[in-house]
């Protein structure tokens, strides 16, 4: 039988993913998340797991270097690559929003300037507004940028709230929920079906049990 590869965001998500999937039988008993190995097999030696950075999943899987992705909605709507969205696993849920000064007024504006790591999630929610926009693209600390003047709004994921409120910001607006999904490779689907379906039935059924 040939090995199933997933590709799995590092950090939170791997965490909670990989209970999860020891929970559905599928266990990585030499998963360590202060490891800095990036490849890990399964315990049956049948499901190797790649850990890479989360912006990066859905191009593992578009390429088919990885048949399996476990990636949040928010980096799926962002980099639209063309794989199968098979399952919402339930875990990492947070929300895109758009968060700035209390009671800003950026609806009433007909250009912002928007600070965000989804430039492109950015640029389609205001343009259906029709709202035309600056888009300043950070890789992190997004919250500073209207603290320091950079931006009038920004447009991020969150989770706690716990960094808009030390930030003295606020949500503005909901854009979308986001909880981490299973992706899938659309060859890899047609070569190795029976597999992944037994793979996914297998995290499926653990997903239920817990919700
Ligand atoms: C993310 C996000 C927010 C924060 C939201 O940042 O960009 O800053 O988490 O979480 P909260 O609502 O629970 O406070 P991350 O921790 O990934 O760090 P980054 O700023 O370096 O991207």
């Amino acid at each position: 039988m040939s090995k199933l590869t997933v590709a799995m965001a590092k950090g939170r998500t791997a965490t909670m993913a990989i209970d999860l999937l020891a929970g559905a039988g599928i266990e990585f008993s030499s998963y360590s998340e202060a490891s800095r190995k990036l490849v890990f097999m399964d315990d049956t030696g049948t499901v190797k797991l790649v850990v890479v950075k989360s912006v990066d999943v859905p191009t593992y899987v578009e390429n088919g270097a990885a048949d399996i992705g476990v990636i949040g909605k928010d980096v799926l709507l962002e980099e639209q690559k063309d794989v199968y969205e098979m399952l919402d696993l339930g875990i990492s849920k947070c929300k895109l929003a758009v968060a700035g000064f209390p009671n800003h007024k950026f609806m009433d504006s007909s250009r912002l300037t928007v600070a965000s790591k989804y430039p492109k999630v950015t640029k389609a929610h205001f343009d259906a507004k029709g709202i035309r926009t600056d888009i300043i693209t950070l890789n992190g600390s997004i919250e500073l940028a209207p603290l320091i003047g950079m931006s009038d709004v920004i447009v991020d994921i969150v989770e706690s709230g716990k960094t808009l409120k030390e930030n003295g910001l606020v949500i503005l607006e909901d854009i979308a929920d986001s909880s981490a999904r299973i992706i899938v490779n659309k060859a890899s689907f047609a070569i190795k079906t029976k597999q992944i379906q037994a793979f996914i039935a297998k995290v499926k059924k653990r997903v239920e049990v817990r919700s």
